[in-house]
C-alpha cells in the first residue's frame, strides 16, 4: 500500500491533484496529512479537523471504463467503504447521510470529497477526499452537530490502523464497480440510508420547508423525494438538506 506521511498541506485533494498532473501514480495511493490549513468540503464549504487527532487524506483511483453517468456508484462505493470500516455494530445508530456523510445517531463522524478527472465521456482518475473524525472529543459549535470514533466507542484509535483498513474497505467496494456489480452496491447503499422511506423535514434552496420522504437515489445521483400530495420530485445537492440539521 502506497501511503504518503505529510505533517501540513493545503488539502490532501488539491495536493493529490498536482502530483497527478505531473506524474503516474498507481490506484489506491493515499496521501495523509496531520494538518490541513485549507481543507475543503462539499459546496464549497471547508473541512475542520484538530491537528494530528483526525484522519484528513485523499485516495487515488484510476479506471480504465468508468462511465461519467456511473458516477454516483463511486459515491456509493467510498461510503459504504467507511461506513463498513469504522461500524463495529454497537448501540449506536450509524447511517449514510445522502449523498456520502456518514453519522452516528445525528451527528456527523465523516465526510467525502470526490473529485473527478475526466477524459471524454470517462472518468478516468478519482481523488476520493475524507475526513474522518477519530480521537478529537469537542467540536466547534459552528459546524453542526459533530463526533468521533473515540466520542462514541470510548477509546483511542491508531488513526494508521484505521487508515489502512479504510483503504481496503474502499477498493472492495469499488471492485463492485470494476465488476459492474451496480445493483448489488445501491441495494447496500440504500440499506444504510439515513432517513430512507421515512416522513422527514427537508428546507430547499428558497428556504421553503416541506414534508416529504426519501424514495430512492436515482443514477445521476439526485435524492428522490415523494411529497405529502404524492408528487415526486428529485433533488441535487445544492438544492435541499434536511431542515432539521
Ligand atoms: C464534506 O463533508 O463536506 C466533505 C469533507 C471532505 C474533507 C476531506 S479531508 C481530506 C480531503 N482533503 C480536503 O481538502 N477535503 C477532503
Amino acid at each position: 500500500m502506497n501511503i504518503i506521511k505529510l505533517n501540513a498541506i493545503d488539502s490532501t485533494n488539491s495536493y493529490i491533484k498536482k502530483l497527478v498532473a505531473k506524474s503516474t501514480l498507481e490506484s489506491y495511493t493515499a496521501v495523509v496529512a496531520k494538518e490541513q490549513t485549507l481543507g475543503r468540503g462539499q459546496v464549497g464549504t471547508t473541512w475542520v479537523s484538530e491537528v494530528g487527532k483526525n484522519l484528513t487524506f485523499s485516495v487515488l483511483i484510476n479506471f480504465e471504463n468508468f462511465k461519467i453517468h456511473h458516477q454516483f456508484y463511486l459515491s456509493m462505493a467510498v461510503s459504504l467503504g467507511v461506513f463498513n470500516a469504522i461500524n463495529k455494530n454497537v448501540k449506536i445508530d450509524m447511517a449514510i447521510k445522502w449523498p456520502n456523510d456518514i453519522l452516528a445517531g445525528k451527528d456527523k463522524i465523516a465526510g467525502i470529497l470526490i473529485e473527478n478527472i475526466i477524459r471524454g465521456v470517462g472518468i478516468r482518475q478519482s481523488v476520493i477526499g475524507i475526513g474522518l473524525n477519530v480521537n478529537q472529543q469537542n467540536f466547534p459549535k459552528n459546524i453542526g452537530a459533530a463526533t468521533s470514533l473515540k466520542n462514541i466507542y470510548g477509546i483511542d484509535f491508531d488513526t494508521d490502523e484505521l487508515l489502512e483498513k479504510i483503504i481496503i474497505s474502499i477498493q472492495h467496494f469499488v471492485n463492485y464497480i470494476e465488476n459492474e456489480n451496480f445493483e448489488a452496491l445501491k441495494k447496500r447503499y440504500i440499506a444504510l440510508l439515513y432517513k430512507y422511506q421515512k416522513p422527514s423535514m427537508f428546507e430547499e434552496k428558497s428556504d421553503k420547508v416541506f414534508l416529504g420522504k426519501i424514495i430512492d437515489v436515482d443514477e445521476s445521483g439526485k435524492l428522490v423525494i415523494e411529497l405529502e400530495n404524492e408528487t415526486i420530485r428529485k433533488f441535487s445537492l445544492k438544492e435541499i438538506k434536511f431542515a432539521n440539521r
